[in-house]
């Protein structure tokens, strides 16, 4: 089973977001599993520069595309998981960050940046490109790589199947219908029946309409998408193609996210002696100019900074939540506006609040190991990694019940408690007094040691490791590629397969 998975970004090669996390870690699950899966990312300098063993292969014929293009053939640098890298230099070499400018507007060429890696991932998946490797599927990400199955389907004879996985329904790749000419899209495409979308063309809808099967990364969020409330305008087409929906729920790649080994925190800890958390929490308390206390909560924040993740209602919320007897720390970047309220309003607080704008790996694997709880109010959320690492960290989340995380997170409820299920708070409103409330509840909570302790132990304990969804996944690739080789016959193929390449990598 030979697998292209086509993301625009993959940790730690390139990343804004959870879809990073997902685009390394399950394909790594996948090889795991025997699957000969190979990533294909835009060739981002930061990605040229992260990824290992490289290859440079020579310039692309010209059909691939207009801008001279060269794949890089090189190897994820923690797994060994072979990628290619699309190296456009007038399309992905420039400063900013993968999608927007320094200043936090959009590309302006982003259709013609995603459409051109596109075209260049389906000519990989038939075996233009590298000789000696076709895929059986494709499996396409988000809307940047939307255009796929419509790309695959040129050649016909030649077409694996395609997966279209939805990580976000909310950044559609709308573009005016003058972008057409620049994308090379087959005639006739621009109907309400293809890739209209409101007089627009919408990358998204391309990849819900042609892929074979689709995909989201909740069971919650895959029936929420069918309703107006959470469609983006794209329900009535979902509920059109419902029986070839499947929500499978990400998982989390515990090689990185694991307080027993993580080298970016001062001190290691587990579920069985959290004296380290203890280090953790003073340690993050010192590094950002809190009064150091074990007793005071410490509550973490980190995120993009959207509506989506309710960040406006978390702003105006912060005079209440300050009145408590907590410290806040936040982490993010994402709206510019709310960028710099929410770092003005850190003058505030002297103390109390923190607020860390920009992007910062290592410092959002502190703040889960040194918080006590999770503040993580969101409008939707199609997964929700954010609170399951914290949970790993014994750092109970305040959520929303809805999509992923209505499916991952057990309320504190008398039952739920008794139970000994319960590993975090949820409420329902998407508004600043539910929010509230839920917090006073956990607050409850922190001030009796004995039953947070309970929590802290049921939470770090729940296992949301990869392997369940990549079985699932594989399931479904055998579904819609059943002619392609079996894997489960040899499991190591995929990892073998990997190092192969690592070592003509490094031969070089
Ligand atoms: P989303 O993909 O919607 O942003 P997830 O919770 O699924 O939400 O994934 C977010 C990922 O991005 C996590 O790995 C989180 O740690 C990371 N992240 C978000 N904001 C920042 C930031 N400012 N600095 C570092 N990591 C961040
Ligand atoms: C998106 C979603 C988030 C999800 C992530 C990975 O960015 O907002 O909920 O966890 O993708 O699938």
């Amino acid at each position: 089973m030979r697998v292209l998975f086509v993301s625009s970004e993959a940790y730690p090669l390139a990343k804004t977001g959870g879809l990073a996390d997902v685009s390394a870690a399950l394909p790594h699950a996948l090889a795991e599993l025997g699957v000969d899966v190979r990533l294909v990312l835009p060739g981002y300098p930061c990605a040229v520069d992260a990824a290992a063993h490289k290859i440079v292969e020579p310039e692309l014929p010209r059909a691939a595309g207009a801008d001279t293009t060269r794949l890089v053939r090189a190897c994820m640098p923690d797994s060994g998981l072979p990628v290619w890298l699309v190296d456009c230099p007038t399309l992905f070499n420039r400063g900013g960050g993968l999608y927007q400018d320094d200043h936090g507007a959009d590309w302006p060429d982003n259709a013609q940046r995603f459409a051109h890696f596109s075209a260049v991932a389906a000519q990989l998946a038939r075996g233009k490109l590298v000789p000696d490797w076709q895929a059986d599927l494709v499996h396409a990400n988000d809307w940047h790589a939307g255009l796929l199955p419509i790309l695959l389907g040129q050649a016909p004879e030649q077409r694996p199947a395609s997966i279209f996985t939805i990580h976000n329904l909310a950044y559609q790749g709308l573009y005016p219908r003058e972008i057409l000419p620049l994308l090379a899209l087959p005639d006739g495409i621009f109907t309400p029946d293809g890739i209209e979308f409101y007089g627009k063309v919408s990358f998204f809808k391309a990849g819900i309409r042609f892929s074979d099967h689709i995909t989201t990364v909740s069971p919650s969020y895959a029936r929420e998408i069918l309703t107006p409330e959470f469609g983006c305008g794209l329900d009535g087409l979902l509920r059109h193609r419902m029986k070839s929906i499947t929500g499978i729920l990400n998982g989390v790649d515990y090689r990185v996210w694991n307080p027993t080994s993580d080298r970016c925190l001062p001190a290691r800890f587990g579920v069985d002696d959290l004296s380290g958390k203890r280090i953790c929490k003073a340690d993050l308390q010192r590094e950002l100019g809190l009064a150091v206390s074990q007793t005071i909560p410490l509550i973490s924040w980190v995120s993009r900074i959207t509506d989506q993740k309710m960040a406006d209602v978390v702003f105006h919320a912060l005079p209440a939540i300050l009145e408590r007897d907590v410290q806040l720390v936040m982490l993010g970047q994402g709206d510019p506006g709310l960028e710099v309220q929410l770092a003005d309003a850190a003058q505030h607080y002297p103390g109390r609040l923190a607020v860390r704008i920009g992007f910062d790996e290592e410092l959002a694997h502190r703040f889960h190991a040194g918080a006590d709880l999770l503040l993580h109010p969101c409008r939707f959320e199609p997964c929700g990694l954010t609170p399951l690492y914290a949970m790993r960290y014994g750092t109970l989340p305040i959520v929303r019940q809805v999509g992923g995380l209505a499916d991952t997170i057990i309320d504190a409820i008398e039952w739920s408690v008794r139970a000994g299920h319960a590993t975090g708070f949820v409420f329902r409103e998407p508004s600043a007094s539910a929010m509230l409330d839920c917090l006073d509840r956990a607050l409850a909570f922190y001030a009796q040691p004995v039953l947070l302790r309970k929590m802290q132990r049921r939470a770090m304990d729940r296992e949301f490791g990869w392997d369940a969804s990549a079985r699932r996944y594989l399931a479904l690739y055998r579904r819609l590629a059943p002619r392609a080789a079996p894997t489960d016959r040899d499991p190591d193929a995929g990892r073998r397969d990997a190092s192969n390449l690592m070592v003509k990598g490094a031969q070089g």
